[in-house]
């Protein structure tokens, strides 16, 4: 019946090896889009995707194909994005399929979020189909990539499919292989309600509109639903699927995946990986849900303009139901006022974040400097969580700090394992072993402290090793580590927003960088600014913004009027991102010159 002719998918990989050209050749090859409607990289639906072409957001849409054996098969195919920052994502939709398609580059080969995406879909029992993509480089060696994915990963990749997604090789293949080797879902249709949310958009119509994934029984409009979780309840006013584009249905069975709207204007009722059922004859236990996350990263967000303080908050959280990563509680700095200590899982989502609150919602945003979470043991036997350095205790209150360490994996060609491990070591890393991946490519792996990771490493790595290296880590644990806090003081004041904790072994180096990096970003004044770094009472590095030299200024206010106005407005611009702190002006720029070491 209807079920057997169900595939529940999601298209994984390492990043840039092609999931999102896949995607687009299935929707072509299945006539979901006409041609004429058809463009690159057609689920990367935010502006902020196309234009880094990367893939943020997961996309589920439902296409049509009518198999060798002449029967019209469904599909629910799930992109995903490739990036570690965005992996929480790729759990989320794997927990919602059946089967993963891994896509392998032929000239790359297996790469570090190859194998930790296969292990995810492993996590959730799912059968895994690998695909070797763009056979058509020059460098391509499809057979070398075909006994890496059973050696390294340990899959059976004697059938993996050859394909170009550019030149539209190996796409028939893939779909019969879709058919053929992945598994119908399972599941009770004539059961209570069982209905795995996994993902959520606002609607400023139809409320909060939920991407599920039905395991048993049905939902169609009328119905009243519960939020197993959260114990909400409501109407369901609206079920179908994205082909891509919404399309209405009656109702949704046991082994779908669509989207079903309820007027939800709560956001907080229905939070992704709650599951739903019916209010009569309901499910008793809900399904398992997602692990929460915890985020790697936390920074400060404010408002510019300090009167957006409550629509800063409306948009973060808007932006939660699409992002369940994202964390934010409310916090107050003495220089920047009222914001969101803020958590992220990386740079790069961090940076998406902000991006996303400028774009969609219009805001300028004044950001800190990401900081780890720091444990500090106090001497009265108590630890604190500290996610904001300008809040760690007192010195003379701490007994030791503690910091976060990685397990990281490094896959690089042998000839620049030397440099990996240099760069692993100055970033007081802590060699575990290192394996074979083939004669010519290891996997290194270091214990490394957390805050060295997220901040530089990556393009550190990336530069040295000219692209060729991939990273990938996971949590490891608390580590005791001599740390300090920096303090930077202008014009004699503590600005907290711009304090951030170090290894002691940098701290000097660290003090003496970013008093002479804000010396060249703090705008002058007409009168001699101090810039000083200091630990506890100890001034340790200071520089000095000069005074304006009258004939500067006078040249402003008697200049020709269309270069005043050009000044002028200049300012006006620069001014959004600026805040006043005391009697000094401090640029955006400035609370993130301490993440720059070098
Ligand atoms: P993320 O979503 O950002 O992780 O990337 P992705 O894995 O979805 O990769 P995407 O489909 O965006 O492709 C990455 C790049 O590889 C793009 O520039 C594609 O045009 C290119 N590409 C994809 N498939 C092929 C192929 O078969 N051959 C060649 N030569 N290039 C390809």
């Amino acid at each position: 019946e209807r079920q057997k002719h169900i595939r529940n998918f999601s298209i994984v990989a390492h990043i840039d090896h092609g999931k999102s050209t896949i995607s687009d050749r299935i929707l072509e090859a299945t006539h979901t889009v006409a041609s004429r409607d058809m463009q690159a990289q057609l689920l990367d639906t935010m502006d902020l995707e196309r234009e880094r072409g990367i893939t943020i957001k997961m996309n589920a849409v439902e296409v049509h194909y009518v198999a060798n054996d002449g029967e019209t098969y469904i599909f629910h195919l799930v992109d995903t994005p490739g990036h570690v920052d965005f992996s929480y994502e790729v759990s989320r939709s794997l927990a919602a399929a059946d089967g993963a398609i891994l896509v392998v580059d032929a000239a790359q080969g297996v790469e570090a979020q190859t194998l930790a995406n296969v292990y995810l879909a492993l996590d959730n029992d799912l059968e895994i189909l690998p695909l070797i993509n763009k056979i058509d480089l020059p460098a391509a060696e499809p057979e070398k990539v075909r006994a890496e994915i059973e050696d390294v990963i340990g899959l059976d990749a004697s059938d993996a499919v050859l394909a170009s997604a550019k030149k539209g090789i190996g796409i028939p293949e893939l779909l019969e292989q879709i058919v053929t080797k992945l598994p119908a879902p399972e599941g009770d249709l004539e059961g209570p309600l069982k209905a795995l949310i996994f993902d959520s958009t606002y609607d400023a119509y139809k409320g909060v509109i939920l991407t599920i994934r039905v395991k048993d029984g049905m939902v169609k409009p009328g119905d009243k639903i519960k939020f197993m979780n959260s114990g909400a309840e409501y109407d369901v006013t609206e079920v179908g699927v994205n082909s891509p584009h919404p399309i209405k249905r009656e109702y949704l069975v046991a082994g779908d995946i669509g989207y079903v709207a309820a007027s939800i204007k709560n956001i907080r009722d229905a939070r992704p990986g709650d599951t739903i059922t019916t209010v009569q004859n309901g499910a008793a236990e809900p399904l398992a849900g997602y692990k929460p996350m915890t985020p790697m990263v936390y920074s400060g967000l404010y408002p510019s303009d300090n009167a957006k303080y409550n629509y800063l908050r409306e948009a973060l959280e808007k932006l939660q139901l699409n992002d369940a990563s994202l964390e934010f509680d409310p916090e107050t700095s003495q220089a920047l006022g009222f914001g969101f200590r803020t958590g992220f899982l990386g740079m790069l989502h961090m940076d998406v974040i902000q991006e996303r609150l400028e774009r969609e919602f219009d805001l300028d945003l004044i950001t800190t400097a990401p900081s780890v979470t720091y444990h500090a043991f106090l001497k009265d036997g108590t630890m604190v969580e500290v996610d904001n350095p300008s809040e760690l205790p007192e010195v003379g209150e701490i007994e030791h700090i503690e910091e976060p360490f990685v397990y990281a994996q490094i896959m690089v060609p042998n000839d620049y394992v030397g440099a990996v491990m240099d760069l692993a070591q100055r970033k007081r890393g802590e060699f575990d072993t290192m394996d074979y991946l083939d004669a010519n490519r290891v996997n290194v792996k270091y214990y490394l402290p957390l805050s060295e990771i997220i901040f530089e490493f990556f393009d550190i790595l990336k530069s040295t090793t000219r692209g060729y290296a991939s990273l990938d880590y996971e949590m490891s644990g608390y580590r005791p580590s001599d740390l300090v806090k920096i303090d930077i003081l202008l014009n004699g004041d503590k600005v907290d927003a711009l304090s951030f904790i170090v290894h002691r072994d940098f701290a000097q180096e660290r003090g003496r960088l970013i008093t002479i990096k804000l010396k060249d970003l703090i705008p002058r004044r007409n009168f001699e600014i101090p810039v000083q770094a200091a630990i506890g009472s100890k001034i340790i590095a200071r520089s000095t913004i000069k005074a304006y030299r009258k004939d500067v200024t006078s040249k402003i206010h008697t200049g020709d009027p269309d270069r005043r106005a050009k000044l002028l407005d200049k300012q006006k611009r620069g001014k959004a991102r600026m805040k006043s702190v005391g009697t000094v002006d401090v640029p955006q720029e400035a609370f993130m010159a301490v993440l720059k070491t070098g």
